[in-house]
């Protein structure tokens, strides 16, 4: 689980906060999708609840634990596929998945299994061999969801990663989202593709200029509206009505 406090955050320079108090908590169990047009603080939330950015105000908890004080209880329950998959080009895929296995202390058995179960469901078990400078970005992003489930992390955070995948590797993708949540864990990802949240997500929130426009499900959504809509015009509708407010 999740908590996000009255958190701000304002980057180096900049006029307005990327993020400006914003308060969400992500339950276990399901799938939470986390929605807003470009800009509008997705990716700086969620490199706050890994501790890869710090926030100026407020608190974020994972399982508990402070991402500042208590911060490597935090990371170690977290499993992260950030937005750019271009990392470690020099590395083997294999030597990566070791690398994220040794970070976070997994045993041999579970290493080797996790692996194993990972890149069969991704199809790049034949490729682990190779330098990951050698793959296509979809490669590069179904060996960083490999590594990021290795350590079965009790919350999954996911930063558009639709993004480069094939039709059988985003099925796939969703069904381990699927898998994970109705185990009681956390699912917490991105995403700008509407139809898929329509579909994937238990509950969502939608963000716009750093601001928490909506936390609930699609049917609360609907209800808030009043209108038996799709997700996306309901979307629009909503981003559309704060633009104007301010
Ligand atoms: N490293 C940075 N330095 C300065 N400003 C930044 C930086 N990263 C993000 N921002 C600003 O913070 C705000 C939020 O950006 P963020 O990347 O969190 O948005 P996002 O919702 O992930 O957008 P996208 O859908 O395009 O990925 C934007 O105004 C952006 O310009
Ligand atoms: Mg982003």
């Amino acid at each position: 689980m999740i908590e996000i406090n009255a958190v701000s955050k304002t980057y180096n320079r900049a006029k307005t906060k990327a993020l400006d108090a914003i308060s969400l908590t992500v339950p276990d169990g399901c799938i939470f999708g986390f929605l807003g047009p470009n800009g509008a603080g997705k990716t700086t939330t969620l490199k706050l609840i890994t501790g890869s950015l710090q926030a100026d105000e407020g608190t974020v908890l994972v399982n508990g634990h402070s991402t500042i004080s208590d911060d490597l209880k935090a990371k170690h329950a977290i499993g992260f596929v950030p937005d750019n998959p271009e990392l470690f080009s020099r590395l083997k895929g294999i030597e990566y998945l070791n690398f994220i296995a040794d970070v976070y202390d997994l045993g041999k058995g579970a290493r080797y299994a996790a692996i194993e179960r990972y890149t069969t469901i991704f199809e790049i078990a034949d490729v682990l061999n190779a330098k990951i400078a050698s793959y296509s970005r979809g490669m590069k992003q179904k060996l960083i969801i490999a590594g990021s489930l290795l350590p079965d992390p009790q919350n999954w955070l996911l930063d558009e990663p639709m993004v480069g995948l094939d039709p059988h590797a985003a099925f796939k993708l969703k069904e381990l989202m699927r898998e994970r949540a109705n185990a009681g864990k956390c699912v917490f990802f991105s995403t700008h593709v509407m139809e898929v949240a329509e579909r994937v997500c238990d509950k969502l929130a939608i963000i716009n200029k750093g601001k928490i426009l909506f936390t609930g499900s699609l049917d609360e959504l609907r209800e808030l509206k009043g209108k038996d809509t799709s997700l996306e015009n309901l979307f629009l509708e909503l981003v559309d009505d704060k633009e104007q407010v301010s």
